[in-house]
C-alpha cells in the first residue's frame, strides 16, 4: 500500500481521536485518560515511524533543500513536547485540556503541511513501487513488536538532516 495513503489514514484516525474527547463527558477522567493515553501513543508511534521510514526518503527524493523535513522533525518536536506536558498533568484538570489542546492544534497545523507538501511532492517524484515498498515498511515499523525500536524522542530538524543524507 502506498505510505501517501497510510499516512492520510494514521491522520484520519488521530482527528477522530481527538474528536472522541470531545464527545466523552468531562467529569469521566477514567474514560478520558483511556481514550488519551491511545492517542498520545499513536501520535508518538506515527511521529518516530514517519521519521524512520518517511523522511529519508523525502529527503532524498523530493525535499532538495531539506525544507519541508526539518520544518516536519520541529513540528513533530512540538507535539512529543505537549504530549509529555499533558502527561504530567492530572487527567481533566485545566492544565492537562490546555497541553491535549496544544498537541492537537500543534498536530492540526502539522497534518496539513504534509498533506498539502510534503505528500503530493513525494507522489510526484517516486515510483508506486518505491511508495508501496515504504507503505510496508511504515506499517511493520508502528507493530507491537517493533513499536519499541522507534526512537520517540525529539531531534534537532539540522542534525536529523545530516544523520539522513
Ligand atoms: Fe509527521
Ligand atoms: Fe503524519
Amino acid at each position: 500500500m502506498d505510505i501517501a495513503d497510510l499516512v492520510l489514514e494514521d491522520h484520519h484516525r488521530q482527528r477522530k481521536s481527538f474528536a472522541l474527547l470531545d464527545e466523552t463527558d468531562p467529569a469521566n477522567h477514567a474514560r478520558l485518560a483511556a481514550i488519551w493515553g491511545d492517542l498520545a501513543d499513536f501520535l508518538e508511534a506515527h511521529a518516530a515511524a514517519e521519521e524512520a521510514v518517511l523522511y529519508p526518503r523525502v529527503l532524498e527524493l523530493s525535499d532538495p533543500d531539506a525544507s519541508e523535513t526539518k520544518d516536519a522533525i520541529g513540528d513533530h518536536n512540538d507535539i512529543r513536547d505537549a504530549i509529555t506536558r499533558a502527561t504530567s498533568e492530572d487527567v481533566g484538570s485545566d492544565g492537562w485540556w490546555k497541553a491535549v489542546g496544544a498537541a492537537r492544534a500543534a498536530n492540526t497545523e502539522h497534518m496539513g503541511e504534509e498533506e498539502d507538501e510534503v505528500l503530493p511532492h513525494l507522489r510526484r517524484r517516486a515510483a508506486i513501487a518505491v511508495r508501496t515498498d515504504m507503505g510496508l515498511a511504515f506499517e511493520v515499523a508502528k507493530t507491537s513488536a517493533r513499536r519499541a525500536q522507534l526512537d520517540t524522542s525529539d531531534k534537532a530538524p539540522d542534525d536529523y538532516v545530516v544523520e539522513h543524507t
